[in-house]
């Protein structure tokens, strides 16, 4: 006999939307509920159920997937316009991006209302979403993630669990963003530096996909060394890249370029050196973000 599947989908924006289509696909029955109505015509064409009162729309199911703007409107929806009689037993996945504070806080508000609660972090766009490799952050509590699996296998393949404490989502998503917003400053400044030489960007930026599984696997290895705490050298000393980041900074004045990444990023290494690190691992440059 065919199990029957519920969820809902609360948020029909780019990301609510492919949620959606996705659980139908798998033969759910989707509830949606979305604060402009006309959004969700599509996916009842589909075969999707409207709902206008978001009441109704959790009552339907009992895995709701929440994914709006961000926690402002989630709390908007869940503490303002949701009767919370019926929450008890349910399990609520949190697809909105969000802090840590803000996991924390809504746990808090799911279980006092007897609710089960995932938090995660998608880390893809819309379009990438289902793949083998689509990888989302989720952390709450084990049971809470058990009954989320299969459902969150239908959003992507790599499913990270990150155990128990609910901000753990969340957190890895600031720390893979930090990691973004840094080499996309390093991706600029080498765009400048092609520019200045005369040479094609798109080709660079095939170069740069070609070079970096090898810098990621290295990144790899040094926070496997930060992890040990011991900093003795085993693949590439601190002193070499003091010299490299001088020397960008240097090539990068004579190119008459924008230099305040270079700038940032030989000062991090001159204070490493200072601080007599120059004959230690690398990674040894994370004592000065700790300082
Ligand atoms: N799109 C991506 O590439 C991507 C990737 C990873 C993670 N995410 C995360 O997924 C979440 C949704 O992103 P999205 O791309 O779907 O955003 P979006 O297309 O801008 O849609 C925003 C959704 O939030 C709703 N909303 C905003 N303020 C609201 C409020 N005060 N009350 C009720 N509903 C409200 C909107 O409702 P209306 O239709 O009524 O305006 C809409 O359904 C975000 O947290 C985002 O960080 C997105």
């Amino acid at each position: 006999m065919k199990t029957i599947k519920n969820a809902t989908v609360v948020g029909l924006g780019q990301m609510g939307i492919t949620l959606a289509r996705l659980l139908m696909k798998q033969n759910y029955n989707v509830a949606v509920w979305n604060r402009t109505k006309q959004k969700a015509d599509v996916l009842v064409k589909e075969g999707a159920t409207f709902l206008s009162n978001v009441s109704d729309a959790i009552n339907a199911s009992n895995i709701i997937i929440i994914c709006v703007l961000d926690y402002a409107a989630t709390k908007d929806i869940l503490f303002n316009k949701l009767v919370t009689d019926g929450l008890a037993g349910k399990t609520i996945i949190q697809l909105t991006t969000g802090s840590p504070e803000d996991a924390r806080e809504l746990e808090t508000w799911a279980n006092k209302h007897g609710a089960h609660y995932i938090d995660g972090a998608i880390q893809v766009a819309p379009e990438q979403m289902a793949r083998p490799d689509t990888t989302i952050f989720v952390s709450g509590k084990k049971n809470a993630f058990d009954f989320s699996e299969a459902v969150l296998k239908i959003f992507g393949g790599n499913i990270k669990y990150l155990g128990e404490k609910v901000s753990a989502a969340a957190a890895m998503d600031l720390a893979s963003l930090s990691y973004l917003y840094g080499s996309l400053l390093g991706f600029f400044h080498a765009v400048s530096i092609s520019e200045a030489e005369g040479f094609p960007v798109d080709l660079l930026g095939s170069i740069i996909r070609e070079v970096t599984p090898g810098f990621t696997e290295f990144m790899q290895y040094e926070a496997g060394v930060i992890q040990s705490g011991n900093f003795a050298i085993t693949q590439s000393p601190l002193s070499i890249s003091v010299e490299a980041t001088e020397r960008i900074l240097q090539s990068s004045k004579a190119y008459s370029i924008n230099t305040e990444v270079a700038e940032l990023s030989a000062s991090f290494f001159k204070r490493a050196q200072v601080a007599g690190y120059e004959k230690e691992e690398l990674a040894s440059l994370i004592k000065i973000f700790r300082s």
